[in-house]
Parts: C-alpha cells; structure tokens; sequence
C-alpha cells in the first residue's frame, strides 16, 4: 500500500499549525506572559520561538521529510541503526504520554462547551454558580473519564479518516475557525470597560523584571516553546513524512512559528481585557486549569450574554485542542503502521485503547507515591520527555545526518532560506543540544545549587559524553 500524502501544501502548514495551536497558547501563553515582564517577556519568547523552535522544527522537518517514515523507521533508515530505531520508540511513549493527560483535559473544555451550549438554549450553565466547587467535581474521577473518553473518541475519528480526509480536511476547517472566533471575541473583549487597563498590563514592557530575571525565565520560556509548537515527540517528523513535493521548509516553518504565536497573543487579548472589565487581577490566578477553569469561567458567569461568549470561547479551545491531540496520535499510528503494516484502522483501534487505559488514570488521577499522576505527567515528565526528545532529534541531524540534513534543508528553499542551511546545522548540532539541556538541568533545580557557569559546564560535559558514545555507537554499525 502506498504511503498517504498531503493533498495540498496548505493542508501540510494548518496541520502542523493545528497540532502547535493548542492548549498551551491558551491556556499557558497569556499568563506566562503576563508573569514575566508583559511585552518584554515576550520579545525573550520571540528570541526563542526564533533561535530554537523555528530551528527545532526544521530539524524535526528535514528528519520527516527525508526519512518518510514514523520516527521510529525515519531515525533507523536514516542512520543505519537499530540502536537510532529504538530511540525512535522514545517518541511513541512520550506521544502516548502526551495525550494520556491532554485528552483529560480537552475532556474538560468539551464538558464546559457543552455546559455553555445549553446556556445558550436558556439553561443557565452549571458551572456559572460556583466555579471553583463545579471545576473541583468536574477535574477528576468518574466523570472526568467519561469526558476524557468522548473526546479521545473524536480524536481517534478524525486519525482514523486517515492523513487526508481526516488530518488534513479536519484542521482546514478547524484553524480558520479558530483564528476567525479570536480575532471577533478579541474586537469584543477590547470594548469591554478596562480594556486599556488589561492591555497595559498584558503588554507593558517591563524590561526590568526581565533582566532581573533573565535566566531563571529563559528555561520557561523554552519550556513554553517546545510544549506551543509541538516539538520533541516526534509530531513534526510525522507530519513531514507526508510530504511529497520539494517546497521551502524554512518558509513553511516559520509561517507555522508565526501563526502559533498570533493565536497566542491573540489569546491573551481575550482573556484579559475579560477579566479586567470584572475587576479580576490576573496575576492572582495561577496559570493552568484554574486560569481557565475557574478565573474565567467565572468571569464569563457575569458577563452579558455570558452563556454566548463562553460558548464561543470553549469552542475556540475545544478545537484548538482536537487538532493538537491528533497530532499526538497519529504518531503510535503511523508507528505501526509503517513499522508492522497494520491497517490505520487497526492501529487507531489499537493505540486509542491503550490511551484509553493511561489517559483513564490520568483522569482518575490517584496518588502513586505521594504524586498525583495527573500533574506529574502534564508537568515534569512531559516537560523531561520534550526536552530530551528535541535534544536527540537536534543531534541526530547534527552528527548522524550532516551534509544529508543541509541538502534537505534546501531543497526547494529560495535563495535567502538555503543560505541559512549551514549556520542552521551548526546550531543544531553543538548550539541548541547544549542549551536544552541546560534547560534540562535548570528544570531540575540544578542550577539552584551549583550555580550558573557551573551548570553550562556541567551541560557542555553532558553533551560531550552524548557525543562521544555516538561516535562510538555509529562506528558499531
Ligand atoms: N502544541 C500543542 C499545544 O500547545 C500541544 C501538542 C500537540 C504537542 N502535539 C504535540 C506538544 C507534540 C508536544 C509535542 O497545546
């Protein structure tokens, strides 16, 4: 059987585009924001969307497009090596990971779109009355599974239509809705009373808070980077595996980087300007589900026809978070299909009742050993995975893939974007391993007890063993 492609290049960009715009511009974006020296913040994010992302996510690109084959067979092909191959189920355990806990959560946001849709039919929405108790019932436990099932369900429809008539017809009607939805609630939140107010404090440019904080925000930052446009589990190399035209990879990166962004911002001119008209102080709610679940739910439950807007709002959100989610399946899928000749059929079946196992607990969300399972896998496992995940991917293009990489990376790129192929190789290959794993290690609180060049150093050695066992694995080969 021939291997699907893209039908349209633009079906490539808003696929990739839908799998970056996700609950991670909505819901973490604005506050990260906000938190972190408003506008000043952001050009620190810019740098990095700029610096690593947009150069990750080529790097996740050249592998997909060159290698045609789910992480796992694009590593091993590529290289020649068993030992790259099974790095490559690395990416199929962080993908199950990954949706495992977002399809909790958009389980959530399909209950409170539901919940706001009745509104709309004159019920007044059941979370209006006490947000914080409704949330609190509605995060974990039997009914947050039953949710978690619906709308794994939908996730699974959509794959299971296959990259073209699922993936790629999916997400052209999602994003332009997405992106239509925002910008018209964004027009409304700004005549809202104390939109000036917000967007002062959305945007001001705190310089100071960023210099006093430069390095302690440049790992969240990166955090929020890698998370936003999907990169580190193997997502993008999918996705461009389906690729079948030679067109300008840098071009379409960036495009994809740049629309990320906007919906992100965009966002924060929603929530904001919202949550100031009602005299909400934004930095008293802590990012995350209670931001969203309960600071705005809330927010919504006072606002003139608050049922319309919030129905409007969690429909943004609910298929934000579906044409990410895909994304996350469609990585197992491919997996064994590629790998075992599965039919998609069978291996939607199979992956999604293996997510509906892990995602299940995640619902549950019990306490294994004084962690709740939930926020461990959301937070710091996902967090470690990504990181690692894009680090491997950067240094496999760096030392394993080489001059192959820049010719990928070129072609079909115009004149000014291949020019970029060489410093781009070497970025990925020494510059941004290092800086990852610096994040890494500043995630783990390393730097706290070291210090600062005592724990650049301790990533440069870090990368130097990395290097070394790779030179040495490649000359088992
Ligand atoms: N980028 C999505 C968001 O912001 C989440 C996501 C989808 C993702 N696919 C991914 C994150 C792959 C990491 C890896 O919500």
């Amino acid at each position: 059987m021939t291997r699907e492609t893209w039908a349209t290049r633009a079906g490539f960009i808003l696929a990739a585009a839908g799998s970056a715009v996700g609950l991670g511009n909505i819901w973490r974006f604005p506050w990260v924001t906000a938190d972190n020296g408003g506008s000043a913040f952001l050009l620190v994010y810019l740098g990095i969307v700029l610096l690593v992302g947009v150069p990750g996510l080529l790097g996740e690109f050249v592998v997909g497009r060159r290698g045609k084959k789910s992480p796992v067979g694009a590593l091993r092909d590529l290289s020649g090596s068993r030992a790259w191959g099974l790095w490559g189920v690395f990416y199929v355990v962080t993908a199950i990971a990954l949706i495992s806990f977002y399809s909790v959560v958009g389980g959530w946001i399909l209950r409170y779109f539901g919940e706001s849709a009745l509104g709309l039919a004159g019920a007044r929405p059941a979370y209006f009355t006490a947000p914080g108790e409704y949330f609190g019932g509605a995060a974990a436990g039997l009914d947050a599974l039953g949710f978690h099932l619906l709308f794994l369900g939908l996730t699974a429809l959509v794959v299971y239509a296959g990259v073209r008539r699922g993936i790629e017809l999916g997400t052209k009607v999602m994003m332009p809705a997405v992106l239509a939805l925002l910008v018209g609630l964004a027009v409304w939140a700004g005549t809202r009373p104390g939109a000036a107010e917000a967007y002062a404090f959305y945007l001001r440019f705190d310089l100071a808070t960023v210099r006093a904080n430069f390095f302690d925000v440049l790992a969240p930052a990166a955090g929020q980077a890698l998370f936003t446009l999907s990169l580190g589990a193997g997502t993008m190399i999918t996705y461009a595996s389906y690729i079948d035209e030679d067109r300008s990879l840098p071009f379409d990166g960036t495009v994809i980087a740049v629309l990320n962004t906007l919906v992100g911002v965009l966002a924060g001119l929603v929530v904001f300007p919202l949550l100031f008209s009602l005299g909400v102080d934004p930095s008293q709610t802590a990012p995350g589900p209670g931001a969203l679940f309960v600071g705005l739910a809330g927010a919504f439950s006072q606002l003139p026809a608050g049922a319309l807007v919030a129905t409007a709002f969690f429909g943004v959100v609910v298929l934000a978070a579906l044409s990410s989610s895909i994304s996350m399946l469609e990585i197992p899928v491919s997996f064994l299909v590629d790998e075992y000749g599965l039919s998609r059929q069978r291996a939607v079946a199979l992956v999604t009742t293996a997510v509906v196992v892990t995602g299940g607990v995640c619902a549950i969300n019990p306490t294994v050993a004084g962690t709740a399972v939930f926020g461990f896998v959301a937070g710091p496992l996902v967090d470690t995975l990504l990181t690692a995940g894009l680090t491997a991917v950067l240094v496999f293009v760096g030392w394993v893939m080489g001059r192959d990489a820049v010719a990928e990376f070129r072609s079909g790129a115009g004149g000014f974007s291949a020019a970029l192929a060489t410093p781009w190789l070497l970025a990925a290959g020494v510059a941004l391993p290092i800086f990852l794993l610096f994040t890494l290690l500043t995630t783990f609180g390393v730097d706290a007890s070291l210090g600062f060049w005592p724990t650049v150093l301790v990533a440069v050695l870090a990368g130097a063993v990395a290097f070394v066992g790779l030179r040495t694995e490649r000359s088992l080969v």
